[in-house]
């Protein structure tokens, strides 16, 4: 099938400039390990795993296989008031992997889902304790929580916001983590901390007793990859436990391995009460998210209801949808059984390296980064974001497929990734920052 400009016109595509798009498209036919193919065929190297999810490579066949031996044997069933076998072993497997304690699971079909879902459970948490006057939350510029009205009122993120109108009230946000002092640091800052003691701020200014919960991405992926500063997810932390606020990882980026640990708390050495999971829970084949909870929210919830009623009155047709449950067990079993999370925390130190070695460019203005991401930051021209975009562009006709947001690039290699793969992404993007230098 050959696409021209009539044949697109009927597909609004998210998050992209359609008329540009349409005019110079970028389409991809097949995909499978760490390389996307166009349908000429030429090969693109995925240095972003897709949008950071498919952290196993693409097209897994294990995980192709399981999905279609599932809608072949049960393709759906009702998720309220009955239930099937692999919904209950995927909630199972997850928490062997989530932090002790974090230990109950509800099922969404993506990372959008799971934030809002997650600012209902932290409501309804409070209201069933009779603390139902909590209801701010609290969130940090440059944060991205997803796209529906919950996720977008928790937005730092100004384009994400400026169009849709007010959203939920009562949000409040507190700085985002960047530093002029810290940049081109690799790993956690050593300053910054202190930025956290804008949670208590807030807390000052709008009384003890009207929060619900705070939320935060323990490394801020979409923004181009801010890493928590040394003793700033410890500070959150502290000052959710003194004033009774839910502490919120959205771990929609940072987790399945991607910082090293699972999950970023692991990484970090800190437990929240809620987290927000998704993309790589399936390596991206199936649309799911997850939010887990730690057991004293659930029992908070389920045990305040009488006897025979239904608990929390939410939910989605499509929670816990048996196709996506049999993909994210295939999907744990990978990283399980090619031990993923311990290859990309290896890998991690030359990825680093490689990434670092940008900063020489003098349009390179910073560069972050912490595990098997990081975030090159760009000088910007005259419009906003128009140099991302450019030189994702630039990089995709010379075969490299990276992520870019606003000015920046965020590079986050599959797991599956070799140093050999590494040196091929770093190769086409020194290639593409030569020729933008040089003209
Ligand atoms: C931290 C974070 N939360 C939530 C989301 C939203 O996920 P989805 O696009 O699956 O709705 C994203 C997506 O990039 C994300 O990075």
């Amino acid at each position: 099938m050959r696409l021209d400009y009539q044949s697109m016109e009927n597909l609004w595509m998210p998050f992209t400039s359609n008329r540009d798009f349409k005019s110079d498209p970028r389409i991809i036919a097949r995909a499978e390990g760490v390389y996307l193919y166009t349908p000429e065929g030429s090969a693109i190297i995925d240095a972003s795993s897709g949008l950071f999810c498919c952290a196993a490579g693409h097209s897994r066949p294990e995980i192709a296989e399981a999905v279609h031996r599932q809608l072949a044997k049960l393709a759906y069933t009702a998720p309220f008031q009955m239930g099937h076998e692999l919904s209950f072993e995927l909630a199972s497997q997850l928490v062997e992997l989530t932090p002790e304690g974090m230990n109950r699971v509800f099922f969404v079909n993506s990372g959008s889902e799971s934030i809002d879902t997650a600012i209902k459970i932290a409501l309804a948490y409070h209201y069933v304790r009779g603390e139902g006057q909590r209801q701010r939350l609290v969130s940090r510029e440059r944060a991205y929580h997803g796209v529906n009205i919950g996720g977008t009122s928790l937005s730092g993120m100004v384009k994400n916001r400026q169009a849709f109108g007010l959203g939920m009230s009562g949000v409040a946000h507190i700085r985002h983590t960047w530093l002029a002092e810290n940049r081109y640091h690799r790993d956690q800052p050593a300053d910054g901390a202190h930025l956290a003691d804008d949670l208590e701020r807030i807390v000052h200014n709008v009384g003890p007793d009207s929060i619900a919960a705070c939320f935060v991405e323990p490394i801020a992926g979409s923004t181009g990859c801010l890493v928590p500063p040394v003793g700033y997810l410890e500070r959150l932390r502290e000052i959710c436990d003194k004033y009774g606020i839910l502490l919120v990882f959205d771990e929609v980026i940072c987790g399945f391995g991607r910082t090293g640990e699972p999950f970023g708390s692991q990484t970090f050495g800190v437990t929240p009460d809620i987290m927000t999971l998704a993309k790589a829970l399936t390596n991206a084949a199936q649309p799911m998210g997850a939010i887990v909870v730690g057991q004293h929210v659930y029992d908070t919830i389920v045990d305040a209801a009488p006897e025979r009623a239904i608990e929390l009155f939410h939910g989605y047709t499509y929670s816990g949808h048996p196709a996506a449950c049999a993909a994210g067990l295939a999907t744990i079993k990978i990283f399980r059984d090619e031990q993923l999370f311990e290859r990309g925390k290896s890998l991690a130190g030359y990825f680093q390296e490689s990434i670092f070695s940008l900063q020489n460019y003098d349009i390179v203005t910073d560069v972050r980064g912490y595990g098997m991401i990081a975030g090159v930051d760009f000088a910007p021209g005259d419009v906003p974001g128009s140099v991302g975009m450019s030189i994702q562009k630039k990089l995709f006709h010379s075969g490299l497929h990276v992520k870019s947001t606003g000015d920046a690039i965020i590079v986050a290699p599959p797991l599956i990734s070799t140093e050999a793969h590494i040196d091929e992404m770093l190769t086409k993007l020194r290639q593409v920052l030569d020729s933008v230098s040089a003209n």
